[in-house]
């Protein structure tokens, strides 16, 4: 038996309601609605089918059809309007751009501790009224030994064990084994009174120990003027000590050889714990180191020392080995 208008209305009523729960999409939703009340829909069909009813029961049947109508009507206003929420939700969240939001500051870097010592070092000896001068880290041996008064075949060459470069004459281009021929490059390039310091690194054929590195750092000084003493590089020395580590320091020289300083001393420091170490050598200037900068050596004297700055920073911070500046260890480094 063929269903009633009302139960039609009914059953159309029904099914809207189910795919309209299952619809996803805002478009959908809107397919639906012109299935179920458009033009041709199951309900516009039942709306014209009123004609043939009774006229005693149209009123009754047209009651149920448009009331079907209107339960559709405002299902499919509901689930656009919650699918359209939800849809521009998404929207939102997929073109969301956070620009405030900083989960995890950036490492920030510093200096390397033997940086930072050179460069304490730097405004030390500023402060005292040295200028900072430099030198290229490949050397010719003029340079490195022969006008510090090394001459080729001199014994004490053998005190610094050289890296010879394949370049030029054999033996003749190396890497700077100390930042003493800056020492030179400034004599000849500038008239005295010279104050100079000539921080950067030097190379030695040297297996690499806890106080020794093949590739190091030195900070030159060197001072030239009328009427320099060995006092004075003794109180220059004693003067830099004190400003670098703290007035309870102690200095040392002990007699040693260069032979581009004449007289010649080895320069210890009292560590933290009050024993001795060695930063470096030091001495008068060499007659022959002024003739070889033609400069007269009986109008002009003056002293000259180099330091280990890698010493240094390994005695302001307490460090057993030297190695440990060179490992490339970010916990370690981390530290300072
Ligand atoms: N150049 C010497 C070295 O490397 C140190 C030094 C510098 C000694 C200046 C005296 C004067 O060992």
């Amino acid at each position: 038996m063929a269903q009633s208008i009302p139960e039609q209305a009914e059953a159309a009523l029904a099914e809207a309601e189910e795919r309209l729960s299952a619809a996803t999409t805002v478009d959908e939703v809107k397919a639906i609605d012109t299935e179920f009340l458009g033009r041709g829909s199951t309900l516009s069909g039942l709306k014209a089918g009123l004609r043939d009813v009774d006229p005693d029961d149209r009123p009754a049947v047209g009651k149920a059809v448009g009331e079907a109508r209107s339960r559709i009507e405002a299902l499919v206003t509901a689930r656009t309007e919650l699918l359209s929420a939800e849809e521009r939700r998404a929207m939102l969240e997929a073109e969301r751009l956070d620009l405030s939001e900083v989960l995890e500051l950036p490492a920030i870097g510093h200096h390397h501790p033997v940086s930072r010592t050179w460069r304490r070092l730097e405004d030390t000896f500023v402060g005292m009224g040295y200028t900072v001068a430099e030198g290229p880290e490949i050397e010719t041996d003029w340079y490195n030994f022969g006008a510090l008064n090394l001459p080729e075949a001199h014994p004490a060459r053998s005190m610094w064990d050289t890296f010879y470069l394949e370049a030029g004459e054999p033996g003749t281009v190396l890497l700077r084994t100390h930042t003493s021929p800056v020492q030179i490059r400034t004599l000849l390039a500038q008239e005295p009174p010279v104050y100079i310091i000539a921080p950067g690194r030097a190379f030695r054929v040297d297996t690499p120990d806890a106080s020794h590195l093949p590739v190091f750092h030195q900070i030159e000084g060197l001072v030239i003027d009328r009427g320099i003493t060995f006092a004075d590089l003794a109180g220059t020395v004693d003067t830099f000590v004190k400003a670098l580590f703290g007035d309870d320091r102690r200095t040392r020289l002990r007699p040693s050889y260069f032979p581009f300083t004449e007289p010649s001393a080895e320069f210890d420091i009292t560590t933290a714990d009050g024993s001795w170490i060695e930063l470096g050598g030091c001495g008068m200037v060499h007659p022959n180191v002024l003739t070889n900068c033609k400069l007269d050596p009986e109008e002009w004297s003056g002293f000259a020392f180099g330091f280990g700055i890698d010493r240094i920073a390994r005695e302001q911070h307490a460090i057993d080995d030297l190695r440990e500046f060179v490992a490339g260890d970010v916990r370690f480094l981390s530290q300072f």
